[in-house]
């Protein structure tokens, strides 16, 4: 683990070697750029957005929580997605999970009485466990178990996604917007789709608004 001061004598590093390498690499980040993309991804350290799709400053914006959660009481979520939808008028909302998700397993055992908030926050993965408990428990490995959770989280997110008014407003605009579920190997770097929702998808009226 790399102390603070060592943080702030590689960052020094880092603008020196970025700017021998590519000179117009400063000019380039004041710019304004089209930012086509909104991710909603795992916080853990391992999983960075730019980093394994190859991403350039300026091309995602990004918003991570423990889990990749979408839970709509969450106004940081929602306010970046409305951000992201209203304003930059991004044409992707990936939710990306991780197999071997730390927030994932947690959310498998029970609470940790040391830890109140963690707690709370794992609840909604809890609520998709116990939503899928037989196709999850019907794995025979535990590995096998965290990881198809894993997956049924990313699924129930872009599912969460759908029923905002955010996306619902955007889409019934036929704005074209699209919402995807995908999900990162930290085993061998590759990512996954799970999963796609277009505009045209029936939802359950359930959780469908009445738009103007
Ligand atoms: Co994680």
């Amino acid at each position: 683990m790399k102390s603070t001061d060592r943080l702030l004598l590689e960052n020094k590093a880092w603008v020196q070697e970025k700017l021998e390498q590519d000179p117009g690499f400063l000019d380039r980040l004041r710019q304004d750029r089209v930012c086509e993309v909104f991710w909603i991804g795992c916080s853990d350290s391992r999983v960075h957005a730019d980093e394994i799709t190859n991403s350039e400053p300026g091309e995602i914006l990004v918003h991570r929580n423990t889990g990749n959660q979408v839970s709509h009481s969450d106004f940081n979520v929602l306010g970046a997605l409305e951000y992201a939808v209203n304003v930059l008028k991004v044409k992707h909302v990936i939710v990306c999970g991780h197999y071997r998700c730390k927030g994932i397993r947690a959310a498998m055992q029970k609470p940790n009485p040391h830890l109140f908030f963690a707690n709370k926050w794992l609840k909604n993965i809890k609520d998709v466990y116990r939503m899928h408990r037989r196709e999850i428990d019907a794995e025979e490995s535990e590995d096998g178990r965290w990881n198809r959770l894993a997956e049924l989280n990313v699924i129930e997110q872009v599912h969460n996604l759908a029923h905002t008014a955010i996306i619902q407003r955007a889409w019934k605009a036929d704005r074209d917007l699209l919402l995807h579920g995908w999900i990162y190997g930290l085993h061998d770097g590759i990512i996954r789709e799970l999963m796609t929702l277009t505009p045209d998808i029936q939802l359950d009226p359930l959780y469908q608004y009445d738009l103007d």
